[in-house]
């Protein structure tokens, strides 16, 4: 493991605690390869019979980090790119997976929650999607599961203009289970977690099988994952990213339509 990802193994619930909160838990290189070897070990580990996801500070995680997808649209992406076997290894994980999610969840942190099986948010919990802010596309298989989960209309809204969507509109969408007061949170989570790896694993396991289809999961990962990198490396994405650096708005007005 790494500082940024802690891991815990207590009643069979392996807690993964995204831990970079002076960068809002950006997700670097490293932190999807570690968080992909707990999540593909514990499919197998007999011990783990429920993953918890969850996150210090006041924002479960901004998602990649820009600066890593900074470097990727100039060509210095790194040999391997962890986020897909991060990604594959949500979409076949066999043990139930919980999420407790404070603050925002951008990007990838909100399109994880596609393949958690149990999402508890903080009230304060903000759920943001801004891949055509940034001149990309969803990934996460989130272009199949959100309009699946929420309808085309408001899918295509959560990705094409980005704006937050609150806990309770998260809730009531179907997105996730349940909000609790942030001081909750972490209790609620590990409550929740603890209870599902009380039920026999078996069970479970070829329930979550029979729930979801992990082949085609991992077909329109493959799909998103070529026309992302196709996007990084776009004028559009290179003027959005420096704008963040920059801390401006970006200006697309000057870029022909594509
Ligand atoms: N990648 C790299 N660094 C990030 C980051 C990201 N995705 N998100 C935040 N940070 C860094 C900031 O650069 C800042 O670093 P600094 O203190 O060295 O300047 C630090 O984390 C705190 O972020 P800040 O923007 O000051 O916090 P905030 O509370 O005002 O805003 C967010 C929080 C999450 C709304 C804002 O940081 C943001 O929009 N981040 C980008 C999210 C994003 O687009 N992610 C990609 C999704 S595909």
């Amino acid at each position: 493991m790494i500082p940024e990802i802690q891991a815990g193994l207590e009643r069979g619930v392996l807690t993964l605690t995204i831990s970079r909160a002076d960068k809002k838990n950006a997700l670097t290189n490293d932190m999807y390869g570690a968080l992909a070897d707990a999540i593909e070990n514990a499919s197998t580990d007999a011990s783990v019979r429920v993953v918890l996801i969850q996150a210090d500070g006041d924002s479960f995680t901004a998602g990649n980090d820009i600066g890593e997808f900074a470097a990727q649209a100039t060509g210095n992406a790194p040999k391997e790119r962890h986020v897909v076997r991060f990604l594959h290894s949500l979409a076949n994980a066999t043990v139930p997976i919980v999420a407790a999610v404070q603050g925002k969840a951008v990007g990838v942190g909100t399109t994880m929650l596609l393949h958690c099986d149990y999402v508890v948010l903080a009230d304060d919990a903000q759920l943001i999607t801004p891949f055509v802010n940034l001149a990309l596309v969803p990934e996460a298989a989130s272009s199949y599961l959100l309009p699946l989960r929420i309808g085309h209309a408001r899918a295509f809204e959560m990705f094409s203009l980005g704006d937050p969507l609150p806990a309770d509109t998260a809730v009531a969408w179907g997105i996730a289970n349940r909000t609790v007061p942030g001081d909750q949170l972490r209790a609620e989570g590990r409550r929740i977690a603890e209870k599902i790896a009380t039920k026999p694993s078996g069970s479970l396991t070829a329930m979550k099988r029979l729930m979801r289809e992990a082949e085609k999961l991992v077909a329109q990962m493959d799909a998103e994952s070529s026309t992302f990198v196709e996007r990084l490396r776009s004028a559009e994405a290179k003027e959005a990213f420096a704008a963040f650096v920059q801390k401006r708005q970006p200006d697309f007005s000057r870029i022909a339509k594509q």
